[in-house]
């Protein structure tokens, strides 16, 4: 027999949002939405399809390994040295290279509650103690996270906005924050969501920064429409860079998504309708849950987390919300047992869900009242 390490056998695997075939096939339902996994409802940006295309007769060949064109267009893009710059297929995937490549024995990897399950999935794989601060309000305790540092510390993780809150803090207190951090602790701040908040004149730019213990992540999963193709990119100090080189896949990300990730930095025709369309389908949704007594957390990202009575109400809206076609987000595993996470979607899709909301909710709380009152 196989012995299967404690901690693998106590992982809790990483849990996406339900695929809509398979709620088709579940439901026997034919209309659903799913605004579940924080995607782009635009779809992917047109000048990577394009790009795509062209280079389906490069397949044949393996790929550039240190992904040079892609690379490069980045650095570029941002003003940096190719040597601040790895890429890897999805910043999950560079997650899983910091959290290896950085830690080992008894380290401590320090982080909030209710923040992106990918990174708490990434740490307990490994068999690292994971240290997890709560939320204030919803947010980031940065004063009490740099608090919590210990001679054990090796990396600390926040995600600015973060999902599934959708919060920010700002550049006073992440400047105030990372002057607390010693400099042998490794900051890693992963910025999925950044074309969302970064219009915000308070939003700190992890790319603006330059400093020996910080490492940040982007993706091209969510505003540039490509989760499908698996891009992300970490930007950091070039002694760190090369020793995730170390331990990266060579061939990743792949032919398609180096090319297309290339395209997609040049498209800012579809990045500016990102940004409005969000804008737009929130705004109506914000509306919407005002009118209804939802309660929301205020966002920067492109979803929104709502706020139930309990569990149990949580678990029976997004049960009835699936019967009737929409796919949302529970968030239980992320360390909120009480929330559900809805992105932003086309208008349609936005009506859609607005309308199964609308109907859904108000029959909860009659539900659960009688069920409290007997
Ligand atoms: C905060 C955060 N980081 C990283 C990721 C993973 O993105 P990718 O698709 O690049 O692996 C997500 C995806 O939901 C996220 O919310």
């Amino acid at each position: 027999m196989i012995k299967i390490p404690k901690h693998i056998q106590n992982l809790q695997p990483y849990k996406a949002g339900k695929p809509i075939d398979e709620l088709a096939r579940e439901k026997g339902l034919t209309k659903i939405v799913k605004l579940a996994s924080n995607e782009n409802p635009l779809g992917p940006s047109p000048k990577a399809v394009e790009v795509i295309k062209k280079s389906l007769d490069e397949l044949h060949r393996y790929t550039n390994p240190s992904a040079y064109k892609l690379v490069n267009a980045i650095a570029k893009k941002y003003n940096k040295k190719p040597s601040q710059i790895v890429t890897g297929s999805g910043s999950d995937s560079l997650l899983q290279y910091i959290v290896t490549t950085f830690s080992e024995g008894d380290n401590e990897l320090l982080t909030s509650q209710g923040t992106f399950i990918g990174w708490y999935v990434n740490v307990n794989k490994y068999g690292f103690k994971s240290v997890k601060v709560p939320l204030k309000n919803y947010h980031f305790d940065l004063v009490e996270i740099s608090n919590r540092i210990s001679s054990k510390t090796k990396i600390i993780y926040l995600a600015n906005p973060n999902n599934p809150t959708g919060t920010m803090f700002t550049k006073d207190e992440f400047d105030s924050f990372l002057s607390k951090v010693p400099e042998n602790v490794l900051v890693v701040l992963d910025e999925a969501y950044t074309v969302y908040a970064e219009d915000n004149r308070d939003y700190p730019n992890g790319l603006e920064y330059e400093k020996e213990n910080l490492i940040v992540l982007r993706t091209l999963s969510k505003a540039y429409g490509l989760a499908g193709l698996r891009i992300g990119f970490a930007f950091g100090p070039e002694n760190l860079i090369k020793e995730l080189y170390k331990v990266k896949l060579p061939f990743e990300p792949n032919h398609l998504a180096q090319e297309a990730a290339i395209a997609a930095f040049e498209d800012d025709e579809f990045l500016k309708r990102t940004v409005e369309l969000n804008r737009k389908s929130l705004t109506k949704m914000i509306e919407k849950f005002n009118e209804l007594g939802i309660e929301q957390v205020p966002t920067a990202a492109n979803f929104i987390l709502l706020i139930f009575p309990s569990e149990e109400f949580t678990f029976d809206f997004n049960e009835e919300c699936l019967n009737k076609g929409l796919i949302l987000r529970h968030v239980k595993t992320f360390g909120i047992p009480n929330g559900i996470r809805i992105n932003s979607g086309t208008m349609e899709e936005t009506d859609f869900a607005l309308n199964v909301i609308g109907e859904v909710y108000p029959a909860l709380l009659e539900k659960h009242k009688i069920s409290l009152n007997t």
